[in-house]
């Protein structure tokens, strides 16, 4: 099947590049990371070698061709250390071991080893703000063993009126419920931001910092290429009174958008996320990394980030003009802001705001999905998917996929009954699919055998979703047209100067249209038009940019009508409902 599936890619990728017949240029002379195309593993539910259900490390190993073969610059996974899987994998227990299922250490070694063969760059999911209630630190937190007594955010709790205890403060879990667990054997709370064996480590302590930068060196040795950092707005609290108590947050002004008590949204989060100093811990680990390569060479290491905070402190995550930060500081905007009725002007101007506020000398970047977040396929229709790999590929800097969003594979079907993510086992039967994030994580589509070519378990720990025999990879390496050889092949155009260096020009028109173009100097110029709506549109393409009279279609949406390398008039272009079209100025 493997090799069935890379013979497709070939063909498809050849046909490709024979097409590009205009005269833009190459690039090659920056950073590996820079104008990347990153992929999001989720490892359990990749590809399964072992039969067990669950997706493992040589299962990655086994696709890692099959990935570089559609573009992908670097391949970030998902938690793969060992865990006792209450949140899959986001809540460590050893942060030096590799988590059974997965594999072993060897098995590791393996994956790295081939992914220097194919020319893929790995990248490991780093999580610094809590580790597992199983993880031998927090056990020894409990004991206070010395060393240890301050390893983790502790405190006493209060008295109420009625002399019964309390925790500390009103904070909230965001898998929620207090974000205070009472431990029987240290007579004290905890503070959990996530789960409640996911107890967070403290990071006013500077044994806390130094032993997580162990961990970085640790993996850095094992020939990795950099982290994406879990949950950063989290890292730091609020310091506590006097008394060990902390201060409540606020309940939001406006309660009725989420009146749950229960539900973190109900709270403003001004002393649980975003304080300065966890901005500042970024700043160390960019320092870290630049260190490491200065000791041992090598390339450049990639810091991501992840952070659901105000574009300002996203800003601040690059660098604050005196010390750098992330390189990827996480774009979210289209996972977690596009509506169904998301507006053309409401969009560039979103991007506008992300060109304009960057500071100096660092790259925007896009995402379009992760396990956490809807399928963006399931909340804004399969028809549009293209138009979003259109904007990932011709908008500028880096661009980021989560696993099945090029297939524009869509939310899977869990039942109540099958719900295992704990921020949905904590909802009810009623609500749980407002909260579950199963649906996204769903396995692989790989092709139209049993279980999607996933696994040859009779279970699989997810249900494959129920459309893998029409939409998986080799059918989309086979057909045509698909979404699959769009995004292929506007990896490979995304190699063009003007596409890398390119001055964005961006506009809006009416509701529905967005048109931008992308032109360095000397090179050609590329007119990317999207329309958002399900009307035909007229347009004039010169009267916004000058294109004069021919224009050669590169590539289209897949139900588009405009064949590639069709020649057009520019002021005569017809917009097709939910179609993206790349033109080049001939
Ligand atoms: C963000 C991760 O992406 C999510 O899956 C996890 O539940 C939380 N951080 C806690 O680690
Ligand atoms: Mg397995």
């Amino acid at each position: 099947m493997v090799r069935r599936l890379m013979m497709d890619v070939c063909r498809v990728l050849l046909a490709a590049v024979a097409l590009f017949g205009f005269r833009s240029n190459l690039v090659n002379s920056k950073e590996w990371w820079a104008n990347g195309n990153y992929y999001q593993i989720y490892p359990r539910s990749f590809q399964d070698s072992d039969g067990d259900g669950i997706g493992d490390l040589n299962g990655v190993t086994q696709k890692l061709q099959y990935l570089k073969e559609i573009g992908f610059t670097g391949v970030w996974l998902s938690p793969i250390f060992k865990s006792p899987m209450v949140d899959f994998g986001y809540d460590i227990s050893d942060f030096y071991a590799i988590h059974p299922e997965y594999g072993t250490m060897e098995d590791f070694k393996a994956l790295v080893a081939r992914a220097k063969q194919v020319g893929i760059r790995i990248i490991l999911d780093f999580v610094p703000n809590h580790t597992s209630d199983e993880c031998e630190w927090f056990v020894k937190s409990v004991n206070r063993e010395p060393g240890y007594e301050d390893f983790y955010v502790w405190s006493n709790g209060t008295v109420d009126a009625n002399g019964n205890r309390q925790p500390p403060s009103n904070w909230l879990s965001a898998f929620r419920y207090s974000a205070w667990q009472w431990n029987d054997k240290r007579q004290q709370y905890y503070l959990h931001q996530f789960s409640i064996q996911q107890a967070d480590l403290n990071y006013r302590n500077p044994l806390v910092v130094s032993k997580m930068k162990e961990v970085m060196r640790y993996w850095l040795d094992t020939g990795i290429s950099g982290f994406r950092i879990d949950a950063l707005p989290f890292m730091f609290e609020k310091e506590p009174y006097a008394n060990g108590s902390y201060p409540d947050e606020p309940v939001i002004d406006n309660v009725s958008v989420c009146p749950d008590p229960d539900d973190e949204c109900h709270l403003k989060h001004i002393y649980t996320q975003d304080q300065p100093e966890s901005i500042e811990m970024v700043y160390q680990w960019r320092e870290l990394v630049e260190q490491y390569r200065k000791e041992k060479g090598g390339e450049s290491i990639v810091l991501l980030t992840e952070a659901y905070t105000s574009l300002d402190n996203l800003m601040l995550y690059y660098g604050d003009g005196q010390r750098n930060g992330s390189m990827v500081p996480f774009n979210f905007y289209f996972m977690r802001n596009l509506k169904n009725d998301s507006t053309a002007p409401q969009i560039v101007d979103y991007i506008q705001q992300w060109m304009t506020h960057m500071p100096t000398g660092v790259q925007a970047n896009w995402v379009l999905g992760n396990h956490d977040n809807s399928r963006y396929s399931t909340r804004l229709g399969v028809q549009r998917a293209d138009l979003f790999t259109i904007m990932l590929q011709t908008l500028p800097g880096n661009a980021v996929t989560y696993n099945g969003e090029e297939l524009a594979m869509t939310d899977g079907k869990v039942s109540w009954k099958h719900t295992v993510d704990p921020q949905g086992c904590n909802a009810n039967r009623f609500n749980y699919e407002s909260y579950s994030r199963d649906p996204c994580r769903t396995p692989y589509q790989w092709d139209a055998t049993k279980n999607s070519g996933f696994s040859s378990a009779a279970h699989t720990w997810l249900p494959v979703a129920s459309n893998y025999r029409t939409n998986n990879a080799l059918a989309q390496l086979r057909a045509p047209k698909s979404h699959l050889q769009l995004f292929m092949k506007l990896i490979r155009l995304r190699q063009m100067r003007s596409l890398q260096d390119g001055a964005l020009k961006i506009k809006a028109i009416g509701n529905d249209i967005i048109i931008y173009s992308r032109e360095a100097a000397g090179d050609d110029m590329f007119v990317i038009v999207l329309n958002l709506g399900g009307n035909e549109q007229s347009l004039n393409i010169n009267q916004y940019f000058d294109m004069g009279s021919k224009a050669e279609v590169i590539t289209s949406s897949m139900q588009s009508g405009y064949h590639d390398g069709v020649i057009i008039d520019p002021s005569k272009y017809v917009a097709e409902p939910y179609v993206g079209v790349v033109l080049v100025k001939l």
